[in-house]
């Protein structure tokens, strides 16, 4: 498959994944309650997205470097730039709606690990009872979490939800 294929892929499964989340979630003073974080801020593609589809919500953001263009910028104070490492660590115990990882640069060995390495950190900043991680990459088996099937969330083949 191409890269231009792949990336299409990703990308609309993430999209199925996050219309997923918002359908599971709910609204957030009838439903699911919490912020949510958006890790890997990158072109903003999917942080817009929350924008729309979260507007009730607070959207963190975890990035090293924002390179998006500013109108996809996160409020200054909503973001927390530099390494996800302290940037999860600072959201520990925040109860989070949702976590959306999307760190990754293509690399098959790399990308999965270093989400496997973020999974306990992404698992400490969500809500118990509810909560929902939607992860470009697979997250090795936790006892708090309970996957959601590719086929249940649409998200065939790139992209991987679980709950809390
Ligand atoms: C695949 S891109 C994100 C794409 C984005 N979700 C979108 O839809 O446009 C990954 C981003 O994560 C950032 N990143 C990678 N590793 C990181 C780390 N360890 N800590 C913080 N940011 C990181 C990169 O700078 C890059 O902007």
């Amino acid at each position: 498959m191409s890269r231009l294929d792949t990336m299409i892929r990703r990308m609309t499964a993430q999209r199925a994944g996050l219309a997923w989340a918002k359908q599971a979630l709910g609204a957030a003073e009838t439903g699911v309650p919490g912020d949510i974080v958006e890790v890997g801020l990158g072109a903003g593609r999917t942080y817009d997205y929350m924008r729309e589809h979260f507007p009730d919500r607070k959207i963190w953001v975890i990035e090293r470097v924002v390179e998006a263009h500013p109108d996809y910028h996160p409020p200054a104070e909503l973001l927390l730039l530099g390494e996800a490492e302290d940037g999860l660590a600072k959201l520990a115990g925040a109860d989070l709606a949702l976590v959306s990882y999307d760190l990754g640069v293509g690399d098959p060995v790399g990308d999965p690990a270093l989400a496997a390495h973020f999974a306990p950190a992404m698992i400490a900043c969500l809500r118990k009872g509810g909560g929902l991680i939607v992860s470009t990459q697979p997250l090795p088996d936790h006892p708090e979490l309970t996957a959601i099937s590719q086929d249940e969330a649409g998200t065939i083949g790139r992209v991987f939800v679980y709950r809390r």
